[in-house]
């Protein structure tokens, strides 16, 4: 039974993010907490809410307190993870908690590793492979007048970025997304014992492919992130562990695809729902940056993450007790209008904008921040630039959004335009 001191407001009591309506636009709700209870227990999530701004700032420089350290398996879900282990141990690799799921001193060992590999310098020189690979994509579709946006250029940007830099083959990108998918489901607590042991066999099929692949990189290294992971050492001189080189390589891949590719299809949606606004940036290009981030702001891909309390703490003026499972909801916090005046409204002349936490915030901020922002960027502005007036396409029904207890991800996104004329495009 709920302690009475932790339940839930009786004005939010019935609302829940596992409500499907409130899952297809969560706005109202957040707007609703912010109002009534910006920090409370969601009693049919067993979670701890944290929505406002300032309250994630306040979480996550205590990070030792709101500890990143948790065992999605068994304190999210509910089901036994022994099975699971069990086959992991038979058959493949155990995995190990790195990065994303742990805290200093562990966290900065890992974070060494990769920060430097998306740094302002480094995604400038990939500019113009960036927009190169932007072209090629739409090069198919763009004298068609219409285009399956997710299946012709969302999906398959990031993951062919991801490839490349991985150094795999491109012709793998379904592979990888299907790991990418398998592990984004695994950490979704409404599935059953059946299904997990299902994606735990995917799961497995991922760690025999880079396993492999770890053996071709040492033996051929080439200027690549698997190559720079086989040779890179640990501060006590030792190489990553298998079981270390397999989930730093997952969080790369999942985060590097995922989150990319359903932020290009909330930002076309945006496009196509606003006419003027589609007008207003072809008009004006080097507003795209602002678009991008406001869209980022808006329509965050990541809406929460979770932590867990290493002990009894106060914030927002409640007490949350020690191992609490709690998610710092990013997409709440990015329209808290404390922060952010008229938070719903798209403003590309928002002061703050770049304030916004859909990258996180904090010690675990988006090491691929840059890369993201360059693909979307660049992106968007050659979609604009060459296709004409862009709207969804009438055969199809408005898209909705996956089911997901945490990720903003549109289902599919069939689009429409005006073919330009040659000359112009
Ligand atoms: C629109 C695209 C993206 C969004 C919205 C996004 C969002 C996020 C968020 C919210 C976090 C914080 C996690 C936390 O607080 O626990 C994060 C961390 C991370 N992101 Fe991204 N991400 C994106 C793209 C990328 C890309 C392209 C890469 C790499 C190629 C990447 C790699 C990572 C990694 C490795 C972390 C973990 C950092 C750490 O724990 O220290 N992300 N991302």
């Amino acid at each position: 039974m709920t302690d009475p001191r932790y339940a839930c407001p009786a004005a939010l009591r019935g609302m829940t993010m596992a409500d499907p309506a409130i899952n297809e636009c969560p706005y109202d709700y957040y707007a609703r907490m912010h109002a009534e209870a910006p920090v409370h227990f969601d009693e049919k999530m067993g979670l701890w809410l944290v929505t406002r701004h300032a309250d994630i700032v306040e979480a996550s420089h205590k990070w030792e307190v709101f500890s990143s350290r948790i065992d999605m398996r068994r304190d999210v879900s509910t089901i036994d993870p022994t099975e699971a282990d069990q086959l992991f141990l038979r058959e493949g690799w155990l995995v190990a908690d790195v990065l994303s799921q742990v805290d200093p001193p562990r966290h900065t060992t890992f974070r060494r590793m990769v920060e430097r590999l998306f740094t302002g310098p480094v995604v400038k020189r990939m500019h113009d492979y960036l927009d190169q690979h932007v072209l090629e994509l739409m090069a198919p579709f763009e004298r068609r007048g219409h285009a399956d946006f997710l299946a012709e250029f969302a999906l398959l940007l990031p993951l062919d970025v991801i490839a490349d830099q991985l150094g795999l083959p491109r012709t793998d990108g379904a592979l990888l997304r299907r790991w990418s998918d398998a592990f984004i489901a695994s950490f979704d607590p409404t599935i059953d014992a059946a299904r997990k042991l299902e994606l735990c066999r995917i799961i497995l099929e991922f760690q025999r492919y880079f396993v492999a692949w770890r053996t071709r990189k040492a033996e051929l290294p080439g200027d690549d992130l698997l190559s720079m992971l086989v040779a890179t050492r640990r501060e006590d001189g030792q190489p990553l562990s298998t079981e270390e080189y397999l989930a730093l390589c997952a969080q790369l891949m999942v985060a590097g695809s995922e989150t990319t590719r359903n932020h290009l299809l909330s930002m076309m949606l945006l496009l196509c729902d606003d006419p003027a606004l589609q007008q207003r940036l072809r008009a004006d290009p080097a507003q795209v940056p602002r678009f991008v981030e406001e869209s980022l702001r808006l329509e965050s891909p990541v809406q929460g993450l979770y932590r867990r309390t290493t002990r009894e703490v106060e914030l927002g003026g409640l007490r949350i007790p020690a191992g609490a499972i709690v998610m710092v909801m990013f997409g709440a916090a990015n329209r808290d209008p404390a922060m952010f005046p008229e938070s719903a409204r798209l403003d590309l002349g928002r002061a703050n904008a770049n304030r916004h936490m859909a990258f996180g915030y904090g010690i675990h901020g988006c090491i691929g921040r840059t890369l993201a922002t360059a693909e979307l960027g660049i992106a968007t502005r050659r979609l604009l630039e060459r296709l004409g007036p862009i709207r969804l396409s009438a055969a199809h029904p408005r898209p909705r959004h996956a089911f997901h207890f945490n990720m903003r991800a549109l289902e599919s996104l069939h689009i429409e335009f005006d073919v330009l004329p040659e000359s112009a495009a």
